[in-house]
């Protein structure tokens, strides 16, 4: 099975056809997602909310996406592996960000993804030229949402949607290989994708982007909540709790372990 690469995108863009991608934040999930044919697996700082329960993106540190980008890449043989820079790795400048991106590529990333507009342009290009390849995400960005007022929708209006354009294509320019969009009116992310060159994937933006992610436990019916753009797959996690039920009734009853269980003398 081929390795699914940045170029990959690039032509499915060209053909029109669907980029997908879910978040992964263990070898476990990771190689499950892979093995269904997912095309790009997100090392995504949303473990913040999902794994470590902290309510927000904010806490997570490098440390923590470093253990998380290696057990993903060691479990993925087809799909591209983006790990996100999280909160404080590289809003100080172009040099840090691209000294942490190399620690995302060592621990196996094949990109990375930072958020924010046309102010990091300096920082993709850095990256870029490190042959590194970067993703942006705009719109809705997880990691500002004390500055943006809560989880809002982004990009309404004229002068917002305009703005966001230009952020796609000052970033596109500066070498950012692919888009996250996020939260954002339906026209907008479509219009974000007729304009720019590169791959658009859509979380919250509509059916005409490139492409699609989810939260990879949202996507599986494991959440308690999830957001209006989510939708459930599956029960997966009914499915975890009615398997552990079943586990402790048969320890309880006794009817496990049985004799194929366990070891004569
Ligand atoms: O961390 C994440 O899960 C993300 C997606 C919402 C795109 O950045
Ligand atoms: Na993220």
């Amino acid at each position: 099975q081929a390795r699914v690469r940045v170029h990959h995108l690039s032509q499915a863009k060209a053909r029109g056809e669907q980029i997908v991608m879910l978040t992964a934040y263990d070898a476990v999930t990771a190689r499950i997602l892979d093995s269904a044919g997912t095309d790009v697996l997100l090392v995504g700082d949303s473990m913040g909310n999902v794994m470590l329960d902290h309510g927000s993106t904010l806490p997570v540190t490098m440390e923590e996406m470093l253990v998380a980008t290696r057990s993903v890449a060691r479990a993925t043989e087809r799909a591209l592996v983006l790990a996100d820079l999280p909160f404080g790795s590289y809003e100080s400048g172009p040099h840090e960000a691209l000294a942490n991106a190399v620690r995302l590529v060592k621990a196996g990333a094949h990109a990375v993804k930072l958020e924010g507009g046309s102010v990091r342009s300096e920082s993709v290009r850095l990256i870029s030229q490190a042959g590194i390849p970067v993703f942006g995400h705009i719109g809705f960005t997880p990691q500002s949402v004390n500055a943006l007022g809560g989880y809002r929708v982004q990009g309404r209006g004229d002068d917002a949607a305009e703005g966001l354009v230009a952020d796609a294509l000052a970033l596109a320019e500066a070498g950012a290989v692919a888009f996250i969009v996020e939260m954002v009116p339906e026209p907008v992310g479509a219009r974000i994708t007729r304009e720019c060159p590169v791959p658009i994937i859509g979380i919250g933006a509509g059916a005409r982007c490139d492409g699609q992610v989810l939260v990879w436990t949202d996507m599986a019916g494991m959440s308690e909540w999830s957001p209006r753009f989510a939708a459930r797959f599956g029960q997966v996690g009914e499915a975890l709790r009615e398997a552990a039920r079943s586990f402790g009734t048969a320890v309880r009853d006794g009817s496990f372990p049985a004799a194929e269980h366990w070891f004569s003398s």
